[in-house]
Parts: structure tokens; C-alpha cells; sequence
């Protein structure tokens, strides 16, 4: 324990620099991503069933989340939904543990998160577009979101509305907006749960 003691009084500086480093180093795999569309902030397991369920995924439909991080939302939706689950990350290391994530669970075939920029990512195959990024990202998407994918598909956000489009359900306890394409307009009758 003294040897401890001694060790970390001499070697005071180099560890927290270290830990200065380090703590710098998580700031920037959180935030960074900001820059590209969203910082990582994982969505509760809980927000994220919810956002599936409302989503109202048929077994075998195809559910794309854009900005995948650990690749959770398309674990639940191949694992609980029998979805088709595709997902796309821009960071590297938060894409290999989706993909662990996918072989532990043995879900090849049905889910997969790919590593690349959603921003070009084709959706025109999805019937759910998941999304948890940040309101300007929304906007940016939606002229694509609004072109690629067919007519009752559904896009299904957390926290962030897609501001211009009116909701075909809100989830006002989980902060979640379900759009279905072709019926964004104001004449429709939002439900509100
Ligand atoms: C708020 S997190 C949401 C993660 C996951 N969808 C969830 O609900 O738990 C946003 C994720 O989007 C990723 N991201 C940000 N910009 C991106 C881009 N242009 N292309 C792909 N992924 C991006 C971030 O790295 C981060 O993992």
C-alpha cells in the first residue's frame, strides 16, 4: 500500500496527464460525431421499444437507423420485431461493437450496421426510418427522406420533430414523433399518447 502511495506521489504529473488526455480523448468520440449530424447520446432501451412499437413494424419490414451508434435500435427491431434491421455509423469503433453486438447475438442475416455517412445512405427500401439526432439534422434530411421512400412508409424520431410535417402520432412521455410518408400535412389527425 505505502509502495502505492509512493508511486502515485512521484509519478503525480505523468498520471494526470494521462488522465487529462483520456478524458479528452472520450469528449471527442462523444461530441465529434456532432459535426457530421449528431453527438452519441444512446437512446434508453425503453424510448427505444417504444419508438419500435409505434413505429407498427410488420415482421420482415425493412427498419433503417440512421446514426446507429451501438447499434441498439436495430438490434431490438430484428430481435423483438423480426424485422429487417440495417443501421449506418460514422464512427468506426462504435460500428465494430454493433457488428460484436450482432454475431454475439446471432442475429447475421437480420440486422447489420454498416460504417459510413448517413447522409448518403439510400433509404428508398425502408419502411421505418429511425432517427435520434438533433432538429437541424432533421431538417437537412427530410427533403431526401420526403423523395426516397415510398408512401406509408414511417419515420419514427426521438426528442427531435421534423419541423414542417405533422405527426401521424406523438408520444409526449418519451418525446417521440412518428411521421408517415404522404400524410405529413396539417389536416390530419394527430394522435397523442
Ligand atoms: C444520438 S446517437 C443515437 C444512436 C442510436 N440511434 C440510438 O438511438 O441509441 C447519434 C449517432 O449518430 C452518429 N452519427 C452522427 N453523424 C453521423 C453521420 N453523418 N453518419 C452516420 N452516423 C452519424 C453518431 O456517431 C452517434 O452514434
Amino acid at each position: 500500500m505505502d509502495s502505492l502511495i509512493a508511486f502515485i506521489v512521484s509519478h503525480w504529473v505523468v498520471i494526470m496527464q494521462g488522465v487529462f488526455i483520456a478524458s479528452l480523448m472520450l469528449i471527442l468520440w462523444i461530441y465529434l460525431p456532432f459535426f457530421w449530424g449528431s453527438p452519441w447520446v444512446p437512446g434508453p432501451y425503453r424510448v427505444i421499444h417504444r419508438m419500435l412499437e409505434l413505429a407498427d413494424i410488420k415482421p420482415g419490414q425493412t427498419v433503417i437507423d440512421l446514426g446507429a451508434g451501438d447499434g441498439r435500435i436495430v438490434i431490438l427491431a430484428a430481435l423483438k420485431f423480426n424485422a429487417r434491421a440495417v443501421g449506418v455509423e460514422i464512427d468506426p469503433f462504435r460500428c465494430l461493437i454493433a457488428k460484436i453486438w450482432i454475431a454475439l447475438l446471432g442475429l447475421r442475416g437480420k440486422a447489420e450496421v454498416r460504417l459510413g455517412d448517413m447522409r448518403r445512405f439510400p433509404v428508398d427500401g425502408a419502411d421505418v426510418v429511425t432517427l435520434y439526432l438533433l432538429q437541424g439534422t432533421n431538417q437537412k434530411l427530410k427533403p431526401r427522406l420526403a423523395e426516397s421512400l415510398k408512401p406509408g412508409a414511417k419515420v419514427v424520431s426521438h426528442t427531435f420533430s421534423m419541423s414542417g410535417w405533422t405527426p401521424a402520432v406523438i408520444d409526449t412521455r418519451c418525446g417521440i414523433f412518428v411521421y408517415e410518408i404522404g400524410r405529413m400535412d396539417e389536416e390530419i389527425d394527430t394522435k397523442v399518447y
